[in-house]
């Protein structure tokens, strides 16, 4: 079933990576989707380009996924920045932002501006930071600066341990309209885009609806203006129980450990290499 839907889709599928900020807002004002894939290295980069991803994003998430850290608070300025120089390689083209972990723009704007240009000078096209409260003369700063910005506001994974946990933000009236004035206060502080992440459907329309840039959902419903999966979510690769937004397109992990497990079969069975995998 996942087979024929992806043979479906993917034969009549073109779309071309977005290049500046302006194709952001084009594709708002187009009402196009805009689709992200969050990625750390060459081989995911260029498959998911060639697919049709309109833009990717290096996300602290690489701390978990990569390095096997419990939260994204363990990624550094330099982890991240060396995964965004590793996709820029194979991807010269192509809108990259980076994430600036954890820490690295809570110390003052010369720290931040450090992180900044490491990020800009590894390839990235933009920077992502989490939160408004209190970051908003550094966002002002950045964008000043000339790099673009992209806010992320909802379920904010940096502050885990605060939230208590991986939950649903904006549930209250109160909650939904903090989370609907902190993405206006980041259109107006210059931001091109944000990252809502897993609230409801109808907040994540209000406040996409409300916004004139372009508003990119993770568990935030259809109705905004795109959609970032983390790659290794959507492809099944990820262990443990998926959130309730992911999609698996594809059962990644199973297919690997059968691939892996006739690898090693094979070798001890002296199956592996055959005379035609042989140099004479
Ligand atoms: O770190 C990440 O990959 C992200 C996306 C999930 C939005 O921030």
């Amino acid at each position: 079933m996942i087979t024929q839907s992806l043979n479906r889709s993917t034969s009549a599928y073109t779309s071309t990576p977005f290049r500046t900020v302006n194709d952001f807002q084009k594709a708002k004002n187009d009402s196009r989707k805009i689709s992200m894939l969050s990625v750390y290295d060459a081989i995911f980069a260029r498959l998911a380009v060639e697919a049709g991803a309109n833009t990717l994003l290096v996300g602290d998430s690489v701390a978990m996924v990569l390095y096997g850290y419990e939260s994204t608070i363990q990624a550094t300025v330099d982890m991240i920045a060396a995964h965004v120089a590793a996709v820029r390689r194979t991807c010269p083209d192509v809108f990259l932002v980076a994430d600036l972990p954890f820490g690295s723009y809570r110390r003052g704007v010369n720290v931040a501006m450090n992180a900044v240009e490491a990020m800009a000078r590894a390839g990235a096209s933009a920077v992502k930071l989490e939160g408004v409260a209190g970051n908003e003369k550094i966002i002002s700063h950045i964008v000043e600066s000339g790099i673009p910005l992209m806010g992320h506001i909802g379920l904010t994974p940096q502050s885990v341990l605060a939230l208590g946990g991986y939950k649903v933000q904006g549930g209250t009236e109160e909650g939904a309209v903090r989370l609907a004035e902190d993405a206006k206060e980041l259109e107006d502080l210059g931001a091109f885009s944000l990252v809502l992440e897993c609230v409801s459907r109808s907040l994540g329309s209000r406040i996409s609806s409300h916004l004139s840039i372009p508003v990119i959902g993770i568990g935030a419903g259809a109705e905004v203006d795109g959609q970032v999966l983390v790659a290794s979510d959507l492809l099944g690769l990820s262990p443990g129980r998926s959130p309730r937004f992911v999609r698996r397109y594809l059962e990644g992990a199973a297919l690997v450990s059968k691939a892996f497990e006739e690898f090693c079969c094979q070798v001890d069975e002296a199956q592996y290499p055959s005379e035609s995998e042989s140099y004479d």
